[in-house]
Parts: structure tokens; sequence; C-alpha cells
């Protein structure tokens, strides 16, 4: 969608629809929808009572503006009142984005007293305005891209620009990580997600290294390798680093993004049966976000030094495949013995974590599709947050407060421990069955060594059955906006 910022009086927008959120109290009271009623001679109000539109949150009124108004169509959309909510806005913005399609353009009216929340406007119309087409075949004549108009009542200044510009950037790389995740498992390979990574380094001017089996094994990455064993096709390792180029006074903080980069996940010999892996070419989300972060850190020059590590191959039943029972020492030199072969996310990002905090972190963030048990225990539309830090789960919640990301602080629970203890290993790779989602985040912990830690079990929200909120069905990008968030707060 292309998005442009402009100025007009809300009678003179030239659009097919015309998007005018308003606030809940008293609405027919307010300068604006008076102007508008004045406009429509008295029409407004009078529809308005028709259709028992009685300004509820979130309430929507559409009419036929029979040429009184400039533009064809108007559609009253109701936010809560006074205190705006930043995440309101942006669903304003959604619905806005989903009428596109059926108008040739839309205009949305930001009044001076909407206007602290542009940017929110302007990330909802992105984000609301996305569907995966790569592989429908076109019929018929190629209909030219939607067009978005944010309108405001005063004209444009550099901060206006600026907050659409970072919205548009923030979007994008939401977009790019709902891409990737889309994108069917026999193309989005591992050696295809190294290409991604590739195009993207060049196209922001950021570093990237790439390695490829031989390099894995010789630099002893077993269980990455274990994971890949069963596969016809190759792993991949890959490195992104991206350094601010300012001259500030202090060292910029460092903060490592781990994302499991898992492109298919059957379960390996444990395989999962057929309609749990319908949908495991999501398994590669935490990379996909964790590739999007770095190139809108990179692209918004954010004074902060970003590195992405993204361990990645599929888990499939080779006659070569890793097997329960096994036995690997890793590259920080503890045994694993693996006893569930589809418990394999935490496997990869063992060895990707260990060189992670190699890197000497300010902070260590890993974002993973790792556990079904995480789904049960907050449902599909909320990722588990676990940190080993308390001031650092704070700034993470404070971030996602800021994205409208729902995250939850999950415990890192010492008790739990002893389900992962192993007797003829040091470790094990599964618990005893409860509490999976926290077993899981402890057998993390165990390669982080002292670094500052978050991980985020994204295996509900990153791909959804249904559009929820700003999410399509699919793949979300669910991670991506936290994480900017974050990145900002070490500005
Ligand atoms: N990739 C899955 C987790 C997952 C499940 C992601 C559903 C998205 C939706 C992960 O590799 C997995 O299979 N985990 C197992 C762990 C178990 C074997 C200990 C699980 O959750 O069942
Ligand atoms: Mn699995
Ligand atoms: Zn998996």
């Amino acid at each position: 969608m292309k998005l442009t910022l402009s100025q007009a009086t809300v009678t003179d927008i030239d659009a097919d629809l015309l998007v005018v959120p308003i606030a809940s109290a008293g609405f027919e009271k307010q300068p604006l929808f008076k102007q508008l009623d004045a406009a429509l001679d008295g029409e407004l109000l009078r529809i308005a009572k028709l259709e028992d539109f009685t300004g509820k949150k979130g309430q929507a009124l559409q009419l036929h503006t029979m040429g009184k108004i400039k533009a064809r169509k108007l559609r009253l959309h109701v936010l809560a009142g006074k205190e705006l909510d930043a995440e309101e806005c942006r669903m304003a913005g959604v619905a806005a984005a989903r009428v596109v399609r059926e108008a040739k353009s839309v205009a949305l009216f930001v009044s001076d007293e909407h206007a602290p929340q542009l940017a929110a406007f302007a990330q909802g119309l992105l984000l609301g305005d996305y569907k995966y087409k790569s592989y429908l075949t076109p019929t018929g004549k190629p209909k030219a891209p939607a067009r978005a108009l944010l309108v405001l009542e005063h004209k444009p200044i550099a901060a206006d620009r600026h907050a659409v510009e970072e919205a548009t950037i923030v979007s994008e790389a939401v977009h790019l990580a709902r891409d990737l995740v889309n994108a069917p498992p026999n193309e989005m390979t591992s050696a295809a997600l190294a290409n991604e990574a590739r195009r993207v380094a060049r196209e922001t001017g950021i570093r990237c290294t790439v390695w490829g089996k031989q390099e894995i094994i010789r630099r002893g990455m077993t269980l990455l390798a274990a994971v890949n064993a069963g596969s016809s096709e190759e792993p991949r390792f890959i490195h992104m680093v991206y350094t601010p180029t300012g001259k500030g006074k202090k060292k910029p903080a460092r903060v490592v993004f781990v994302g499991k980069g898992l492109t298919f996940d059957s379960g390996g010999l444990c395989l999962k049966p057929a309609k749990s892996m319908e949908t495991m070419k999501c398994d590669m989300a935490g990379g996909a976000v964790t590739l999007a972060v770095i190139a809108a850190a990179a692209r918004l020059k954010l004074p902060v030094e970003v590195h992405a590590v993204i361990p990645s191959t599929d888990n499939m039943t080779g006659s070569n495949a890793f097997k329960p029972g096994d036995i690997y020492r890793t590259l920080g030199g503890k045994t694993v013995e693996i006893l569930n072969t589809d418990a394999e996310g935490r496997l990869i990002l063992a060895d990707a974590l260990t060189y992670a905090r190699k890197l000497e972190p300010t902070v260590l963030v890993d974002h993973a599709t790792l556990t079904g048990a995480c789904m049960v225990a907050l449902g599909q539309w909320r990722a588990g947050l676990y940190a080993n830090d308390d001031e650092l789960l704070k700034r993470y919640q404070e971030a996602a407060k800021r994205s409208g990301e729902a995250l939850w602080a999950m415990p890192l629970d010492e008790d739990l421990r002893e389900t992962i203890k192993s007797p003829i290993a040091d470790i094990k790779n599964t618990g005893d069955g409860y509490g999976g989602s926290i077993s899981a985040a402890l057998f993390l912990r165990e390669f982080v060594g002292d670094a500052k830690w978050i991980h985020l079990d994204i295996a509900g929200p990153a791909f959804l059955s249904a559009a929820h909120g700003l999410s399509p069905k699919g793949g979300t990008g669910f991670g991506v906006r936290t994480a900017l968030e974050f990145i900002k707060s070490y500005a």
C-alpha cells in the first residue's frame, strides 16, 4: 500500500472512502461531528439514530455522501474517548485498511486532537493491508496497488513525516517476517532463508556471514548437525551484524537476537501426526522475526549494535536421522541425551545461544516457536516471556506495552530443573510432560552462561488459524514490533 500524508478540511477530502475516527463521549456534540453533519444537511445525525449508532467504542457508521462532501462515502469509527490508546488507533487503521480493497482510495482523517497517534494510525493502515499472494496465479488485469491518504488538520511538519516514515519501515519489517513464514517449506529451505539474509544485508549495508554443513560440523555445532542429519537439505548458520555509524561518546549497547530457523518440523523419528504437521512451515518464525528486526534497526539507523543469529535446518526422518537415546557433546561442552526428536528447537538454539553469548551481548534475546505447551498455557494470541533478570523482564514488558503485542511473564521454575536431568548425560531434551514451555526454557538457560537473557516462546502468536486484531491468518510477524521498541530503549 502506498501511504501519502496531506492536509485538508474534513469536508474537502477527495477519496472513495473517508474514515473519520471520532471520540466516543457525546459524539453528537463534538465540533468534528457537527461540521460533518452540517455539510450533510443533518443527515448524519438522522442516519446515526436510524442505525442505532450510539457511539460505543469500536462502533462504525458508514454512509453515502450524495455529493454533499467531496468523499464519496463516509465512515465514522468510534475511539474510546479522551485517553487515546495507541492500540485502538492501530485497530482503527486496520479497519480502514480492510475496506481499502472495496474502495479504490481510502483516506483516514487525523484531527489535531488525535495527531499524537499519527504513527499508530499509519501502522494500522499498513499492517492491516496484507495478503500473501506469491503463489496465487493472477487472473484478469493486474490491479493497481491500494492508495491510502492520511489527512491532517494542520500542514504536515517534519515530525509528522518522520512518524509515518518510521511506521512504514516497521510495518515493512513485519511484512517481511510474514512473507518468510508464509512461504512454502519446499521453497523456504535453509539455503533460501540464508539467501534472504544475504539480500537483506546487501540492501541495508550490514554484515552477513553464512556457514554451510561442513563449517557447522567443523565448528562443533553438534546439535544443529544432529537435527539436520535426517534431511537431504543442508543446514545453515546465519550471523548478521548491524553497527551504528554515529560517533557517540559512549559505546553503544549490543543486543544479540537469536531466532529458531526450523524450516519444517516433521517431528523427526518421533513423527508428528499429520494434522500437527500442516502448519509446521511456521517453525522458522523466530528466525524470520530476527531477520526482520535487524533489517528495520539498520533502516531506522538506531544507535544500538544489533546482531541476528539464526540456526536453520528442517527436522526430517531420513535414514541418517538422529534418534531417541543418542547423546551429543555440545559446542558449550555439556552432553545432551535425546529423548524426543520433536524437541529439536531447543537443540539448535543451544548451539546458537552458546555462539551468541560469546559475542558478549549487553542482552541476549531469542524468539522461538518452541512448544505447543505454551499455547496450551496462554492461548494462541499471547507469547510466553522468560528472563533471567527482573529489571530486564520489566524493560521487555514495557516495550510490549508500547507495541501492543501480548506477552505473559512465565517462571523459570527451579523445581522443574529436576525434570531435565539425565542419568547418563548432563541434561536431556525433554521434561516430564508438565510445564513443557518452562522445561524448554530451562533447557535453553543451560546455554546462556552469565548473559542477561530474554526468551520468547512464540509458538502461538507466530502463526494464526484466523485473523485476529492486527494479525492476518497465517504468518503474523509477531515479536518484531516489541523487539524494535526494546532496542530503542537502549538508544
Ligand atoms: N515446533 C514445535 C512447537 C510448536 C507447536 C510450534 C505448535 C508451533 C505450533 C516444537 O518443535 C515441538 O514439536 N515441541 C514439542 C516438544 C515436546 C516433544 C517436548 C511439543 O510442543 O509438543
Ligand atoms: Mn518439534
Ligand atoms: Zn519445532
